[in-house]
């Protein structure tokens, strides 16, 4: 995590010498269930040690948010009631959450606010929901006096995605980001938002990501392709039966699925296949888990890597490769994590075979690819809070 006195220095350094409330949110990890959070599926994440750490404090002004990301060395002022908002993307990440606060009802005046992270970005660990979720915790903090619930946290990052980011994403980054908790992954059933604590400590196991370095980028990107492809085959098959209620690709069968095919064609069926697949899949591995039985955890994220990679289409040459190495070592379970499109795999490997698969991946991957992967060893942490 991003130590405190640093932020605070560059805190007082650019402001008014004064000190504010400092608060910090992580990114997450995900063991399985991708590209199911806006399909109504299942996911489970975990929150990491590595987030965002932000210094904030009222300025008393109407409506003037001064802002510095002290990583980019970048300040943005900018005005709240300015309709277009900031263009610096960093800064549209606290717009979106302090517009989508006065929309619950909070007053949201000026404040100024600086921030660092040690979550890498772009490599699929959610460092933007990590942004989103601490910049909440701090306006609820300062401004709604923590009543803002937890959920409504989650979805004003959402919402933030969606109306000033450009990604139409679901709600695992934002959850885990928030309702995080050191040690324990969590199952969310998307659809009704239930969810539970699964202490995770797999004996003689340990999880690490490789990242390829990829940048992924999903604003603007075949993410949003891909949950429109999803939500084209709901539509055809909600045509098909007028009698049933079709929300999401979590309320349709593999026979209904295969009734549309034709009617939908190859790619925006062979992209709800992996979904139906994904959804069991998860389920599959919280049994496992509960068993102690991690051969099959590791041979559902393998499945899990072949469908995002040939059905869903969102993997690239490099995770493909990390994925490959992985099997050669002999890795109980390897598959790219989070959108895709870049960024890391996750592993889980016998911890007598780890040393040696690092090793091995970090010089085949260097010598094709000309960088070798970071190495980034899991640690589960707490979600969103206020540090001091
Ligand atoms: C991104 C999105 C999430 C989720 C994953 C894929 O991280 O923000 O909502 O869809 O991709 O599982």
């Amino acid at each position: 995590m991003i130590d405190i006195e640093f932020v605070r220095s560059r805190f007082i350094k650019h402001f008014d010498g004064k000190t504010g409330n400092v608060y910090t949110s992580p990114g997450r990890i995900n063991l399985i269930g991708e590209h199911t959070d806006y399909n109504g599926g299942f996911v489970f994440p975990g929150a990491v040690d590595k987030g965002i750490t932000a210094e904030m404090r009222v300025n008393g002004t109407e409506d003037t948010v001064m802002a510095y990301a002290i990583d980019l060395k970048d300040r943005v002022d900018f005005h709240l009631n300015d309709p277009a908002g900031p263009k610096a993307s960093w800064a549209r990440y606290i717009y979106g959450i302090a517009k989508e606060f006065q929309k619950l009802g909070v007053d949201v005046k000026g404040f100024n606010i600086a921030f660092a992270g040690d979550v890498p970005l772009g490599a699929g660990m959610s460092s933007s929901a990590a942004m989103e979720s601490c910049f909440a915790c701090g306006l609820n903090d300062l401004f709604g006096e923590n009543k803002v619930s937890q959920w409504d946290m989650v979805l004003a990052g959402q919402a933030t995605e969606h109306n000033y980011c450009g990604v139409n994403c679901g709600i695992m980054d934002q959850f885990a980001s928030v309702f995080g908790k050191a040690g324990c992954l969590m199952r969310l059933d998307c659809r009704s938002r239930e969810f539970e604590y699964f202490p995770f400590k797999p004996d003689g196991y340990r999880l690490v990501l490789l990242n390829s370095k990829v940048k992924h980028e999903l604003a603007g990107s075949p993410y949003n392709d891909r949950r429109n492809s999803c939500e084209n085959v709901v539509k055809a098959i909600a045509k098909k039966h007028p009698e049933g209620t079709f929300e999401t690709l979590r309320d349709c069968t593999w026979e209904q699925l295969e009734e549309v095919r034709a009617e939908v064609g190859e790619e925006d069926y062979s992209r709800a296949h992996f979904v139906l697949g994904e959804k069991d899949r998860v389920l599959a591995v919280c049994d496992a888990l509960l068993e102690g039985d991690y051969e099959t955890v590791g041979q559902k994220m393998y499945e899990t890597h072949y469908g995002l990679s040939k059905e869903y289409e969102v993997s690239c040459e490099e995770l493909d490769y990390l994925n490959d190495l992985a099997k050669e070592n002999g890795v109980t379970g390897s598959r790219i994590m989070g959108g895709g499109f870049g960024g890391c795999t996750i592993n889980l490997v016998r911890a007598d075979l780890y040393q040696k698969f690092i090793a091995d991946a970090k010089a085949k991957f260097a010598a094709k690819y000309g960088h070798e992967p970071e190495v980034i060893d899991v640690v589960i942490g707490d979600g969103s809070r206020r540090l001091c």
